[in-house]
């Protein structure tokens, strides 16, 4: 692989433990101000310590993201569909590679809508940037999207969604959990991460998601709401990157969200005693 792109890719996923703590901040793309998100500045700020990259677009970036943070940009560059319409799946490419490589990004982000009426159009969009992205060093990720149609989340779907990106040549693929995981890493041959979904019930079944993916083969995660709205954030990340990278097993990463919740409270309550 090209120093270029081998680089960037080592700055994602750490090459100390082979895996990666995304933090997926890109919603407003096509949601608009989502629920914590509405000022990105402040949700991000206190998180970026703890990412091993951040997915934003561009705007974001420009406007909430401090150029002198140490923390590496995986770019959405597609989008097109907003939450108003009934179909998502019409995206185009909305941010060009000269603009990634003049942000210094680490990667850029494509989302395929494989089985919509817009899949060859996504298919052939992500074709064109991995081309672009081999010649320039930039590694392309592809985001296995499946809309407002959660039903298909499972792995017969996933994989093939996965494996058509993997075919096309994409460096890193995001999808989301399913159950029989292990068969949608093992149709793919490119490191996958995983989204989180909308909010769950419990940080427990957070932990469960991200332990589980783990033990399917994934190299991490690119989540966003199951961390930035929750009450502790910072806890929540926390947690996950023991997890992701030392290993930490459901119940020590329950024990790792207490203990910073418990810390958390304690500086409230102090400083509100002031
Ligand atoms: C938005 C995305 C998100 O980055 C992805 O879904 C991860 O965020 P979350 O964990 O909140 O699902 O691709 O389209």
């Amino acid at each position: 692989m090209d120093w270029g792109m081998n680089n960037r890719i080592s700055r994602m996923i750490k090459p100390s433990t082979g895996r990666s703590v995304m933090l997926a901040c890109d919603h407003g793309y096509f949601m608009g101000p989502t629920h914590k998100l509405e000022n990105p500045r402040r949700t991000i700020a206190p998180l970026a310590p703890y990412a091993d990259a951040l997915s934003v677009t561009r705007g974001i970036l420009r406007t909430s993201v401090d150029p002198k943070w140490d923390v590496p940009i995986l770019l959405r560059v597609s989008g097109g569909a907003s939450i108003l319409k009934e179909d998502l799946s019409d995206e185009e490419i909305t941010t060009s590679m000269k603009e990634a490589l003049r942000l210094n990004v680490s990667a850029v982000a494509l989302s395929i809508f494989v089985g919509t009426d817009h899949e060859k159009q996504s298919l052939i969009n992500l074709a064109k940037l991995v081309d672009e992205g081999e010649e320039l060093g930039m590694p392309v990720m592809a985001i296995t999207a499946v809309g407002k149609e959660l039903e298909k989340r499972d792995a017969k779907y996933l994989a093939l969604a996965c494996r058509l990106a993997a075919e096309i040549g994409v460096h890193i693929v995001k999808t989301y959990y399913c159950e029989e995981f292990s068969k949608v890493v093992n149709g793919a041959p490119v490191p996958l991460v995983v989204a989180g979904g909308p909010k769950l019930k419990t940080e427990e079944d957070v932990f469960n998601l991200v332990h589980n993916a783990l033990e399917a083969g994934a190299v991490g995660v690119d989540m966003g709401r199951n961390i930035w709205q929750s009450e502790y954030p910072v806890a929540m990340i926390r947690a996950i990157r023991a997890i992701v990278h030392e290993k930490a097993n459901v119940k020590e990463a329950v024990s790792i969200f207490d203990d910073e919740k418990a810390e958390k409270s304690k500086r409230v309550e102090s400083a509100t005693r002031l």
